[in-house]
C-alpha cells in the first residue's frame, strides 16, 4: 500500500505531501488542484513505462507544467505588502514526483538539460531517481540511484554499490531500463507494480460509446480505460470473480435489477416490470456508468492501486450511497484514490466506512491540503 505521495513543482502543486489510506477521496473547489494530482500520479506510472518525458511533452513540456509561481514566497509576499515576484533562482528547475509504500519508496526528479547546440534543448530530462526501502529516504536505506546517465545499485550481503549502466538515456527511467532478475530484482518488482496502477477517467457512456456496442468477447479480467470491453469484463467476473458482489452491487443500486451478458457480449439488464431485458444501447447514461464502475472495481485481478477521476459524473444522488458501498468493498482488495466533486459522495463514504478525506484548497496560486499535517518526506538531493 502507498502510504505517502509527494509532488513538487508540478502545476499548482508547488510542494504537496499527502498521507494515504486504503480508500482515499480527494475533493476541493474548482481549480484547487484535483486534476493536477491525478495527472501527477499518471506521470509517475508513466515513468515506469519510460513514457514520462513523452507525456510531459504532450502536456506542453516543462515550460507549461512547471509551477508558475515564485520559487519561494517571502513573508511580505504572503502578507501582501510586497508584490509576488520571482528572484534569482536558488535551486535548479525541477519537477519532482515520489511515493513511499510499505516496503519501497521511489522518487524522480526532472529538469532541463545543459544548453547545447540542439533544437531539443527544451526537452526535459530525468536528472535523478532514487529507490529506497522503508518509509523515508535515508543514507543507509537507499539501494538504487540514478544521477544523470549513471545508474548504481547496492547488491549482496555487504551492500556494495555496483554500477549497472553508465549511459542511460535522459528520457528513460532506471526502473524501466535497469529492472532485471540479476541486479535489479527490486526495481523489477517496483516497475511491475507501478505499471499495473489502473486509471479510470474516461469511462464513456455517450450514445456512441464503445460500451454500448456488441463486441468480440475475450477473457477480460481488467476493464479497458474507456469501458469498451464491458460485456467481456462482466462475464469474466461472473465466471471467475466475485459474481455475488456484482449481483448485489447492481441489485443494491437498481431496486433488485440483474445484469447478464448477451450472445454478442453486450451487457443486458433485467428490471422488475419489464418483459425483456434492456440492452446496452437502451440503458441510461447513469445506469451504464454505474455498471462500468462496478466492473472496474470488482476486477478479478485487482491492481495495487486504482485511481478514479470523478466517478460520480452523471450519477443521480441516489446512486452515490451504493457507489460508496462498492468503493468500500473494493478498497478491501486494492488501494483506491477517488478524485471527486461531489460532497455527497464524500458524506456517503463517511457513512458507510472509513475513508481518508483529502481536501485541497488554493492559496496564493498554490495547492495546499486542508487540516492535515504533512507526513515525513525527504527528496533525494541533486
Ligand atoms: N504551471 C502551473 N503553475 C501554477 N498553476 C497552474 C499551472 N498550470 C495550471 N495551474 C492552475 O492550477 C490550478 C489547478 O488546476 P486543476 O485542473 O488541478 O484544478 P481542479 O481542482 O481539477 O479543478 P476543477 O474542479 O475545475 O476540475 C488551476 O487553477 C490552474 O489554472
Ligand atoms: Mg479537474
Amino acid at each position: 500500500m502507498i502510504t505517502c505521495l509527494a509532488v513538487a513543482g508540478y502545476r499548482s502543486l508547488r510542494n504537496v505531501t499527502l498521507e494515504l489510506g486504503s480508500l482515499n477521496i480527494v475533493t476541493g473547489a474548482n481549480g484547487s488542484g484535483k486534476s493536477s494530482l491525478y495527472r501527477a500520479l499518471r506521470l509517475l506510472s508513466d515513468a515506469a513505462l519510460s513514457r514520462a518525458i513523452a507525456s510531459l511533452a504532450a502536456e506542453g513540456g516543462l515550460a507549461s507544467t512547471l509551477w508558475a509561481g515564485p520559487e519561494r514566497f517571502s513573508r511580505e509576499m504572503r502578507a501582501g505588502t510586497m508584490p509576488v515576484q520571482g528572484t534569482v533562482r536558488a535551486g535548479p528547475v525541477s519537477l519532482r514526483l515520489g511515493f513511499a509504500s510499505d516496503d519501497f519508496g521511489y522518487a524522480i526528479d526532472l529538469g532541463l538539460p545543459i544548453p547545447s547546440m540542439t533544437r531539443f534543448s527544451y526537452d526535459p530530462e530525468i536528472k535523478l531517481e532514487a529507490v529506497w526501502t522503508g518509509p523515508t529516504l535515508g543514507r543507509s536505506n537507499l539501494f538504487a540511484e540514478r544521477r544523470g546517465k549513471l545508474v548504481r545499485v547496492r547488491t549482496g550481503e555487504t551492500g556494495e554499490w555496483h554500477e549497472v549502466v553508465r549511459d542511460i538515456s535522459a528520457v528513460d527511467s532506471m526502473i524501466a531500463q535497469c529492472a532485471d532478475t540479476a541486479d535489479g530484482l527490486e526495481l523489477l518488482i517496483l516497475r511491475e507494480r507501478m505499471r499495473a496502477w489502473r486509471f479510470y477517467d474516461d469511462l464513456r457512456t455517450d450514445r456512441d460509446a464503445p460500451s454500448r456496442r456488441p463486441q468480440v468477447g475475450t477473457f477480460t479480467p481488467v476493464l479497458a480505460g474507456d469501458g469498451s470491453d464491458i460485456g467481456a469484463a462482466v462475464q469474466t467476473i461472473i465466471e471467475i470473480g466475485d459474481a455475488e458482489a456484482l449481483r448485489n452491487a447492481i441489485a443494491d443500486a437498481f431496486d433488485g435489477a440483474m445484469i447478464s451478458v448477451g450472445d454478442r457480449f453486450e451487457v443486458e439488464m433485467r428490471q422488475h416490470g419489464l418483459l425483456r431485458p434492456l440492452s446496452a444501447p437502451e440503458l441510461s447514461d447513469g445506469t451504464l456508468r454505474y455498471i462500468l464502475l462496478a466492473a472496474a472495481l470488482l476486477s478479478p485481478r485487482p491492481p495495487e492501486l486504482m485511481i478514479l477521476n470523478e466517478p460520480e459524473a452523471s450519477l443521480h444522488p441516489d446512486l452515490l450511497a451504493p457507489l460508496a458501498r462498492l468503493l468500500v468493498l473494493a478498497s478491501t482488495r486494492c488501494q483506491i484514490i477517488v478524485v471527486s466533486h461531489a460532497q455527497k459522495l464524500v458524506s456517503a463514504l463517511m457513512d458507510v466506512g472509513d475513508a481518508t478525506q483529502i481536501e485541497l484548497q488554493k492559496n496564493m496560486g498554490e495547492t495546499t491540503v486542508v487540516d492535515a499535517s504533512a507526513p515525513v518526506w525527504k527528496w533525494p538531493s541533486r
